[in-house]
């Protein structure tokens, strides 16, 4: 199975990946979270890639392409992937077309996670993450049992720095603006699937698996 979730920011993408990690054993690769990791780590990639995420912005796709084919080269990809938040241009989806046919493999699905944009703010800024074991929290949708801790590890919950309703704002207009035009990228390709995201997130995740054995 060698995916990808592309829905707007905010519509559940990584949620709904981390269900499919326990339930199909393949890799979960996020670029938002390995640029995350880059800046943590204040690494030179982290240094360009913050500038960007701050407002809301693209990262380059000579940049972003270049990390994604250095990890879709390892092993562990063979047997199955799935790819959160790229590609986010046409330009990445070529680009993303041409690695994967050099590695012998063949896209299986391109699921989008459709949310209305009026949503998306409130899950954003809403959402809360565990510092420790990365896991998912929402002040009104996922509330942690207790206020600001994670009921797996016990970690501090923390607020991403680009999930202000300002940063937001910018981030779903380059959606709409840039990564958009994949939805009719992927419907030509006839590998495009769509799933209701409005749902609870366990019945999101019963459609995301129905529509992925199809
Ligand atoms: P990235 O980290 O990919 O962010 P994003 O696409 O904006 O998506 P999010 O992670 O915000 O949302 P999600 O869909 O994962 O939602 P989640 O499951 O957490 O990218 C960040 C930045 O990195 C970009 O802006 C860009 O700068 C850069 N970047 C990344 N990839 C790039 C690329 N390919 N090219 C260039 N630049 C790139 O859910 C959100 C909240 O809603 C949570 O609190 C959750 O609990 C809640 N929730 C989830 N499902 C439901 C539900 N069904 N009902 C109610 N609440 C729900
Ligand atoms: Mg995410
Ligand atoms: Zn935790």
């Amino acid at each position: 199975m060698h995916i990808l979730l592309m829905g707007p920011p905010g519509a559940g993408k990584g949620t709904q990946a981390a269900k499919l990690v326990e339930e199909f054993k393949i890799p979960h690769i996020s670029t938002g979270d390995m640029f995350r990791a880059a800046v943590k780590n204040q690494t030179e990639l982290g240094k360009k890639a913050k500038a960007c995420m701050d407002q809301g912005k693209l990262v380059p796709d000579d940049v972003t392409i270049g990390i994604v084919k250095e990890r879709l080269s390892q092993d562990d990809c063979q047997k199955g992937f799935i790819l959160d938040g790229f590609p986010r241009t046409v330009e990445q989806a070529k680009a993303l077309d041409k690695i994967v046919a050099e590695l012998g493999l063949k896209l299986t699905g391109a699921l989008n996670i459709d949310v209305p944009a009026k949503e998306l703010i409130e899950r954003a800024v809403g959402r809360r993450i565990c510092k420790k074991c990365g896991e998912t929290y929402h002040i009104r949708f996922k509330v942690p049992a207790k206020d600001g801790i994670c009921d797996i590890c016990g970690g501090e919950l923390y607020q991403r720095a680009d999930d202000s309703e300002e940063t937001m704002k910018n981030r779903l207009a380059v959606y709409d603006e840039q990564t958009k035009p994949l939805i009719k990228y992927y419907k030509d390709a006839g590998i495009y699937k769509q799933v209701d995201g409005r749902q609870s997130m366990d019945k999101v995740y019963s459609d995301v698996v129905a529509v992925l054995r199809g």
